[in-house]
């Protein structure tokens, strides 16, 4: 058994008052058991949930990670708060309005997973194109064009001069996120921005949607790179096979931690046993665990003339705690399947055994 707590066990609680700034802003984004079977084949058969019991609350001004393996059903998600596909059972609401209101999709920004973009315009045409749908025209769109083309730093040669099919996928990134945010949308959705991109691409994705939450804009993103997750998120959820396996603040969900990991030279061996878990021995020194005091350890180092050479936190990465939390679940569910067939058997045979029982009188 892992010493390491549970963080998942405690993330269902209410966040400690104060937590968060963001619990104290209305609430943007609600689904309610939210579930979608998709039909397919000519026989329009049922495949197993894309989505299940989905219930989420999303505050204004929040930055918010879905994270999840391949086909755990984020981009099925995103689709039905944006009302592009209908659930099977369930409800969201963005801005108080049924998703899929029109109103309501005038204040929404969408980055898609593989956008389409026309390969024969160049990312102003296009770029046009889209604010003509909102009705910017004119010296308005010019200027707003503009403005965005700053914001995703696309230069304006490139804008202007290239067709669309020359870009580098970095380049279409940027004029996605652009055609995103032309209507100055409350909230922008956005569908894994930074997959495919090189470390410098994902840096500025990044550097833009820091810029998005300083302006106050909502960011609900699908991810599966963690890393740049951790950096922007205010909170995340993970998603898998359908269902929300836990949500929360990063740092209220990796707990806080309560083990060290020590590295040390020297002392006496009897007395590490009696303070350290885990000892192993490398390149001369020791290593362990500590669950004690650490104040108390190092006052013991120091009377054993024990060298604490290092004393460090061991909290588990985003990416540790992803990996435990996805295998718990999927634990549990192989568990829950295992013993459904002894279930079975049981239930038979008490039928059996009531059948054949006597009737009285
Ligand atoms: N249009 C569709 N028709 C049938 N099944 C779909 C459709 N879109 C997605 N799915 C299925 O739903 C599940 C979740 O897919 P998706 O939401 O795309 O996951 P993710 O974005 O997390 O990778 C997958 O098993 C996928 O095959
Ligand atoms: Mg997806």
């Amino acid at each position: 058994m892992s010493p390491v707590p549970n963080p998942a066990a405690s993330s269902s609680a209410p966040p400690p008052a104060g937590s968060s700034a963001l619990v104290h802003q209305p609430i943007i984004i609600e689904t309610q058991d939210l579930r979608k079977v998709y039909r397919t084949g000519f026989w329009l058969k049922a495949a197993p949930p894309s989505l299940k019991q989905c219930s989420l609350e999303i505050y204004k001004g929040e930055t918010f990670g879905l994270l999840g393996p391949n086909g755990a059903g984020k981009t099925t998600l995103l689709k039905l708060l944006l009302g592009i596909i209908r659930p099977t059972a369930g409800g969201a609401t963005l801005m108080g309005q049924p998703a899929g209101d029109s109103e309501t999709k005038a204040n929404i920004g969408y980055l898609p997973e593989n956008p389409y973009f026309y390969d024969y315009l160049t990312g102003w045409e296009f770029l046009s194109y889209t604010a003509g749908l909102f009705g910017i025209r004119g010296i308005e769109q010019r200027r707003r064009i503009n403005e965005l083309l700053d914001l995703v730093q696309l230069d304006m040669r490139s804008a202007s001069k290239k067709q669309m099919r020359r870009y580098s996928k970095g380049m279409l990134q940027r004029v996605g996120m652009a055609q995103a945010l032309m209507n100055d949308p409350e909230i922008v959705f956005l569908d894994e921005p930074m997959s495919g991109l090189d470390p410098t691409g994902r840096y500025q994705v990044r550097e833009i949607i820091l810029s998005l939450k300083e302006q106050g804009k909502t960011l609900f993103f699908n991810s599966h790179v963690l890393s740049d997750v951790e950096k922007i998120c205010d909170r995340i959820a993970i998603l898998d096979q359908g269902e929300i396996v836990c949500i929360g603040e990063i740092k209220q969900l990796l707990g806080n931690p309560d083990y060290y990991k020590v590295q040390g030279k020297g002392g006496s061996l009897d007395i590490l046993d009696q303070w350290l878990a885990d000892i192993t021995f490398a390149n001369g020194y020791w290593h362990g665990t500590l669950y004690g005091n650490p104040f108390e350890f190092m006052a013991t180092a120091r009377l054993m003339n024990a060298t604490v050479a290092k004393l460090a936190v061991a909290k588990p990465t985003l990416e540790e705690f992803f990996m435990e939390q996805i295998q718990q679940r999927r634990q549990r569910r192989t568990d829950a399947d295992s013993q459904r067939p002894a279930v079975r058997k049981l239930q038979k045979k008490k039928k059996k055994r009531t059948l054949s029982k006597p009737v009285a009188g």
